[in-house]
C-alpha cells in the first residue's frame, strides 16, 4: 500500500514552521520571561532560582561531580585548575535502566534503590577512600525548588522518569542518606544544579561572553543570567541563572499528533514544548504519523530519535539501512518513494524541532538586550539531539538569522560538550572557594 499523496503532504504541513509563526513564537517566548519575571505564577515556565551566577574563572581543586538527568548515571573526578583549565582524573558511569535486568526509573523502583545504586557509582569513583573529603557538585536535572545552593526539591519527574519517593523530596538529602548506608559520608554535596545551569557555568568558565546554556538532548531546556536578581545567598557573578523549564512552555499551538501523543504520556498537560522538540519524543511523533499514513492509527511503533538519524544519514541510492529500520520498527516493506517519505517527514519533525529551539535562545537573547543593542554572544548548548541528530544544528542557525536578521552576526551556539560533569564541579568550587 502506497501512502495517500495528500494525506502525507497534509501531515508533513504539521510539522512545518513558516517565518512568520517563528516570529510569533520568538515574541510570546519573550512575553512569557517577561510575565515571569514580574510574577512567577504569570509564566507558562517555572523559572527557577539557582542560586548561582557565573564563575570568576579562578575556581580551582578537587572535586566530585555527579551527572543525574538522563537514563546514564555519570561519576567524574574533577581537578580545577583555574584560568579555564581543568583535567578529568576518573569517570564513572552506569545506565539506570538494563532492559531483562533492572530499572530504576519505573513506577515500581523506590528512591533508596535509585539512590542507592548511585552512592555505589560515587563510591567507585573515589575507589572506595573512606579517610579524606570529597565535596561534591550534583547535576540534578528535573525541575526543582531551591532556595539556596543545596537543597534542590524535585517539584514533579520529566523525561518519563517515575521512580516513587522522589517527587516532593530534596535530592541531596537522599543522596547523603544512600551515602550514609554505604559508609561513604565522606562525600560530601555542597551543591545542586540543573543540567543546563552546568553547561552555562562550564561554557562561561573556559570562554567570555556566554550567558545562556541549554541542553537539547533525551529532554530541552535552557536557563539563562538574569543581571536584575541579586541575592545574598548567590554565589557567582553578574546576577543569578534562572533556569527557566522552558519545556514546560505552553503559548504555543501543538499539532494533532503533540495532542494525541501528550494525552497517553506519562505526565499529560506537562513539558508541552519538550514533547514537541526533545530526542525522548521524535521518534514517537515520527511513528504515530507513520501510523496515519499507514491507517494504523493509535498503533505504537518504537521508533527513535537514533533511527531517525540513522534514516536520514542513509545516502544509498535504495535506502536500504532506512529501509530496515522501518521493517524492524515498523513491520513493512515500504517502497522506495514511501520511505523517501519518512525521511521526509523525520526531516520535518527535526527541523520544526530546531526552529522552535532556536526561537526560544532569540526570545532571550532580546530580553538580555532589552532596548539595548544585542551583544556578541555564544549559546552554550549540550546534548545529543545538538552533536548528533543531522539537521539539528544548521537549522537553528538558519532560523537564528531569519529571526534576527542583521544581529545574527552577534549570536551563535556553541557545543559545550560534557558541560553537566564539569559544571557541577564548579558550582561546588563557587560554594567552596568561597567558605
Ligand atoms: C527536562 C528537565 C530539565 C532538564 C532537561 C534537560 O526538561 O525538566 O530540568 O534541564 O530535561 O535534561
Amino acid at each position: 500500500m502506497a501512502f495517500n499523496e495528500e494525506q502525507f503532504k497534509e501531515i508533513k504541513a504539521e510539522f512545518t514552521i513558516g517565518g512568520e509563526r517563528l516570529h510569533e513564537i520568538a515574541a510570546s517566548f519573550r512575553q512569557d520571561l517577561q510575565l515571569g519575571l514580574r510574577d512567577v505564577e504569570l509564566s507558562s515556565m517555572r523559572m527557577l532560582k539557582s542560586y548561582v551566577g557565573l564563575p570568576s574563572g579562578k575556581e580551582t581543586g578537587d572535586y566530585l561531580a555527579l551527572d543525574f538527568g538522563g537514563t546514564n548515571i555519570r561519576v567524574f573526578r574533577i581537578r580545577l585548575d583555574g584560568e579555564g583549565k581543568y583535567e578529568i582524573l576518573k569517570r564513572v558511569g552506569r545506565p539506570l535502566i538494563v532492559p531483562g535486568e533492572y530499572n530504576y526509573i519505573c513506577k515500581d523502583a523506590t528512591a533508596e534503590q535509585m539512590f542507592d545504586f548511585i552512592a555505589e557509582l560515587i563510591d567507585e569513583a573515589i575507589d572506595g577512600e573512606r579517610g579524606k573529603k570529597f565535596y561534591l557538585g550534583h547535576t540534578f536535572s528535573f525541575p526543582s525548588t531551591q532556595d539556596n545552593i543545596y537543597n534542590a526539591r524535585l517539584i514533579i519527574w520529566t523525561k518519563e522518569f517515575a521512580t516513587q519517593g522522589v517527587e516532593g523530596e530534596v535530592a541531596n538529602d537522599l543522596l547523603v542518606e544512600a551515602l550514609k548506608r554505604r559508609g561513604a559520608d565522606n562525600v560530601e554535596p555542597v551543591a545542586v544544579l540543573n543540567d543546563t545551569v552546568a553547561v552555562l557555568l562550564s561554557a562561561a568558565y573556559k570562554t567570555p561572553n556566554i550567558f545562556i546554556g541549554s541542553i537539547y538532548a533525551t529532554g530541552h531546556n535552557t536557563c539563562y543570567l538574569e543581571p536584575s536578581i541579586h541575592d545574598p545567598n548567590c554565589f557567582g557573578e553578574g546576577g543569578m541563572i534562572l533556569n527557566l523549564e522552558c519545556g514546560n512552555f505552553m503559548k504555543l499551538v501543538p499539532n494533532r499528533f503533540d495532542k494525541e501523543y501528550d494525552e497517553g504520556s506519562e505526565k499529560p498537560g506537562e513539558q508541552r514544548f519538550e514533547k514537541m522538540v526533545s530526542g525522548r519524543y521524535m521518534g514517537e511523533l515520527l511513528g504515530m504519523a507513520i501510523a496515519e499514513l499507514l491507517g494504523e492509527k493509535g498503533k505504537k511503533y518504537d521508533l527513535t530519535s537514533i533511527d531517525m538519524s540513522m534514516m536520514i544519514l542513509d545516502d544509498s541510492p535504495n535506502l536500504q539501512r532506512a529501509s530496515d529500520i522501518i521493517m524492524a520498527k515498523v513491520g513493512r516493506e515500504l517502497d522506495l518513494d514511501d520511505v523517501k517519505k519518512v525521511r521526509e517527514l523525520a526531516s520535518a519533525i527535526i527541523i520544526r524541532s530546531a526552529r522552535l529551539v532556536a526561537a526560544s535562545f532569540v526570545a532571550i537573547v532580546w530580553q538580555r538586550a532589552g532596548k539595548g543593542a544585542i551583544q556578541k554572544q555564544h549559546v552554550a548548548v549540550d546534548g545529543s539531539v545538538y552533536e548528533k541528530m543531522p539537521l539539528a544544528k544548521e537549522n537553528i542557525t538558519k532560523a537564528l538569522s531569519e529571526l534576527l536578521g542583521e544581529d545574527a552576526a552577534q549570536v551563535d551556539t556553541i557545543l559545550d560538550n560534557g558541560g553537566s560533569g564539569l559544571g557541577a564541579a564548579i558550582a561546588a568550587a563557587m560554594v567552596k572557594c568561597n567558605a
